[in-house]
């Protein structure tokens, strides 16, 4: 496996996960790799390593272009171990290789998976120079874990940049311009939906931190190189993490004997003819990681759950408790579901509506048994009543 050149002296020597389908949970369709970086200056820097079973991977593709053993540095942007499980196998054989990473948050993190190794703590404001280049080391705290730091070569105006601005996209192929575009960015979006959004805060911090450096490459952790497209980027994180929301809404359900799913139709019918663009999700049929990618950018969000045994369905839970965690503001939302008896779950995901962040702009909609064409009638006035 060779290298590839991605500037003079800069290669990307990382690994691609083709066959991944799921990220502890996020559903990566389209696999994802695992980015590391090779500069070969007077000090030559490895920047990341890979997740561990890809380690040789690494290896052969650094052995391409240069003896590992030359080594000098290895900077860690982030603990995580798809980015830093190499790290032991590449001090074997790189025996005089230091360890770069955040302080405190790193330092502590790699300890603990790694033991004792040289390491060397870096924190907001720290340059190395490697001979004709520096890095600056930028500090990006809970983007996504409390040691994320990116790395910004001036010379070279390259940004590496770790987890920020990546996707799970695995492809022959290095450079955004390379690749089928609306894809691209729709991996972007939803990488930024399911494991930065909890986070807008804190990327809105890590935007102002980079707002004057003048950046040409985006050197991702994951998925394809910025380089065409940094500005574009740049702009949707900008509008991602401070919720910019358009006109659309999310309707999620499940159903025992389809009296939910025919409120979840009038409810997406209803949207559409009001002139807002909505997507149907049958809870069971799709990925929580797509619905979310959804809810990102939807101004609205309607979640429907028939009861069982008192309780919303299992799968409804699910989805309630992913979209917690994730904490989307503001989005108008509403609860509807039909019932046998009880009707328990309608109210009760109105409650996990309510904790996630949502603002409940409709009164609960419950169904007894079967709606009538009357029913759904109604039902659709009442969601058109919302739609601004
Ligand atoms: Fe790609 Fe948070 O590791």
């Amino acid at each position: 496996m060779q290298a590839v050149e991605i500037r003079k002296d800069i290669y990307w020597v990382g690994a691609i996960d083709w066959s991944m389908r799921s990220f502890h949970g996020y559903e990566t369709s389209r696999g994802s790799s695992y980015n590391a970086y090779l500069i070969l200056d007077e000090k030559i820097t490895l920047i990341d390593t890979v997740k561990e079973p890809f380690k040789e991977e690494l290896l052969e593709r650094i052995a391409s272009v240069i003896d590992p053993a030359k080594i000098d540095y290895i900077v860690s942007s982030h603990v995580e171990p798809d980015h830093s499980g190499a790290i032991p196998f590449m001090m074997q054989h790189c025996p005089n290789a230091k360890i770069i990473t955040s302080l405190p948050n790193g330092l502590k993190g790699l300890k603990a998976h790694y033991g004792e190794l040289p390491y060397i703590g870096v924190k907001a404001g720290d340059t190395l120079s490697i001979g004709q280049r520096t890095l600056q080391f930028i500090p990006t705290p809970m983007l996504h874990w409390p040691d994320s730091m990116v790395t910004y070569c001036p010379e070279e105006t390259i940004l590496f940049s770790n987890d920020a601005f990546g996707q799970h996209l695995a492809s022959g192929c290095r450079y955004d311009d390379d690749n089928d575009l609306p894809t691209l960015f729709f991996e972007a979006k939803k990488y930024y939906a399911n494991i930065l959004m909890l986070y807008g805060r804190q990327a809105q911090a890590a935007l102002k931190a980079l707002h004057d450096l003048d950046i040409s490459m985006i050197a991702t952790g994951h998925g394809l190189i910025w380089r065409s497209h940094v500005k574009e980027i740049l702009r949707l994180y900008q509008e991602w993490s401070t919720g910019k929301l358009e006109d659309r809404a999310v309707v999620v359900f499940d159903t025992m004997w389809h009296s939910t799913e025919m409120m979840a139709r009038a409810i997406t019918e209803a949207f559409q003819q009001k002139g807002i663009p909505a997507i149907f999700y049958d809870v069971k049929e799709n990925a929580l990681s797509d619905i979310l990618t959804e809810i990102l950018t939807s101004k609205y969000l309607a979640v429907g759950s028939p009861t069982i045994n008192n309780q919303m369905m299992p799968t409804i839970a699910s989805f309630l408790c992913y979209l917690k965690g994730l904490a989307p503001k503001g989005r108008k939302a509403f609860a509807f579901g039909s019932y046998g008896w009880g009707g328990q779950s309608i109210g009760l995901v109105e409650e996990e509506l309510k904790a996630a962040g949502c603002e409940i702009v409709l009164e609960k909609q419950r169904q007894a048994n079967v709606p009538s064409a009357e029913d759904l009638q109604k039902l659709t006035a009442a969601v058109q009543a919302i739609c601004k």
